[in-house]
């Protein structure tokens, strides 16, 4: 069988045609070997990717009183949100205008407690940002307060001193960024990043529902390939025995068909993300029938990935530390009434998922560390691995079609001089 050529005008317009697609029988190309290791693709990726598109960087009830911050890490640049005296919420470069200190320091966890678990400096300023250098001072919406030892005689205009803006919006309960704000003046907003994902799961009350317990997970892994795993479940069989217990549909067909819009069932008896399937707490209101027995899932590009089961909910948010290494930050959150319950225990969803998360991490390094071999060019996507043909998309749509095109003359990595081409070395 011939390998197909990559067209990425074709592959749109199949996807017009035929939505689900899943009725293909051809093999398609992955993103080439560079996409998964090479430093100076990760820099293309923060330029039009991650400083540029809205990134989920918290909860918003981790930053509960006027002055509390995360000092965040987006891939590479650090951004502070902060809580302001009016209870909004702003977000600026954590550079200092007048030198370019940092304003909060690297191991700073000083509060608040919402905040203990993360992987970012926390804290809560009084009342103002102090620079730590020559204490120049900032309110917390981003203006300069006041420089010591200089005014307008000095040719000081605080108008032009403030603290570099990022763009900040919320959505679900989640605190979304996006360091390029001019792109959101532009009509870049969050909800057109979202698009259909907060229709499909509207039932499922996200902004209530708090956090119990937050692991931080380093995975040696590029972020795509942890994407990448997400979206497919051709691997559930193999890799995952106790998930494929509660959710049987996930090894049926290389875990093709899966109803993800209605939910996909579970099995007979069981209804949510636990060990045994179920648990002791009540459904959230409000969910319909399918959403109290089936589980959904959702991937808000680039980096927020939202596991839904009728009782609770657990979110991934990926922070790309290098081409191999990435921090994921995973919250499972529940209903505060179910939490109010002196008897409320999450470590039924907590346990269940870590093990099936590290299940995932293990093959997700393996697959990362056999990309570096000199023989690997490039994979290959089976039909039932569809969905994992999106980030291959995405990141055209972003990066340009050159950054994403596979080196054909050596399917087998950049070493393979023989000159076949891919349909003859894979026949
Ligand atoms: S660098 Fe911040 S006040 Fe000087
Ligand atoms: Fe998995």
């Amino acid at each position: 069988m011939a390998s197909p050529d990559i067209n990425l005008d074709e592959e749109r317009e199949l996807d017009r045609e035929f939505p689900n697609r899943m009725d293909r029988r051809a093999f398609e190309a992955s993103l080439p070997r560079a996409a998964y290791i090479d430093e100076t693709f990760l820099d293309l990726e923060r330029e039009r990717l991650w400083w540029a598109e809205w990134i989920a960087v918290g909860r918003e009830e981790q930053l509960a009183t006027p002055g509390d911050f995360l000092s965040v890490d987006l891939a590479g640049e650090r951004v502070i949100v902060v809580r302001t005296r009016a209870g909004g919420l702003s977000a600026h470069y954590d550079v200092c205008r007048h030198r370019g200190s940092r304003l909060t320091s690297a191991d700073q966890r000083t509060g608040p407690a919402s905040c203990d678990g993360t992987p970012d400096p926390s804290g809560t300023f009084k009342g103002v940002i102090r620079c730590p250098y020559h204490s120049w001072c900032y309110e917390l919406d981003g203006a300069v307060r006041n420089a010591p030892y200089l005014g307008e005689a000095d040719g000081f205009e605080p108008a032009d001193f403030g603290l570099h803006p990022v763009a900040l919006d919320t959505w679900g309960g989640w605190i979304f960024v996006n360091a390029s704000p001019e792109r959101v003046t532009a009509g870049h907003t969050l909800a057109e990043q979202l698009g259909d994902i907060p229709a499909r799961i509207a039932r499922y009350p996200l902004a209530d529902l708090r956090t119990a317990r937050r692991i931080v997970y380093e995975v040696r892994a590029n972020w795509k390939v942890i994407v990448e795993n997400y979206n497919e479940c051709y691997h559930c069989a193999g890799v995952h025995p106790e998930l494929c217990r509660i959710v049987p549909a996930f090894r049926e067909k290389g875990g093709a068909y899966l109803d993800w819009d209605n939910g996909v069932p579970q099995a007979e008896g069981t209804f949510t993300f636990t060990l045994t399937g179920t648990t002791d707490r009540a459904p959230f209101p409000g969910l319909d029938g399918h959403e109290q027995t089936r589980h959904k899932g959702e991937l808000v590009y680039p980096n927020l990935m939202i596991s839904l089961s009728a009782d609770h909910v657990a979110v991934f948010t990926l922070v790309p530390k290098a081409p191999d290494r990435t921090l994921i930050v995973v919250d499972w959150l529940f209903h505060p009434d179910e939490m109010a319950k002196p008897t409320f225990d999450p470590s039924d969803a907590v346990d269940f998922w870590d093990l099936v998360n590290r299940q995932d991490w293990t093959v997700c390094e393996g697959v990362q560390d056999g990309m570096t071999s000199r023989r690997f060019g490039f994979g290959w996507y089976a039909p039932m691995e569809d969905m994992s043909l999106d980030i291959r998309r995405y990141l055209a749509e972003r990066l340009g079609d050159d950054a994403v095109r596979v080196d054909r003359r050596h399917p087998a990595g950049p070493a393979d001089t023989s000159g076949a081409d891919a349909a003859g070395d894979r026949a």
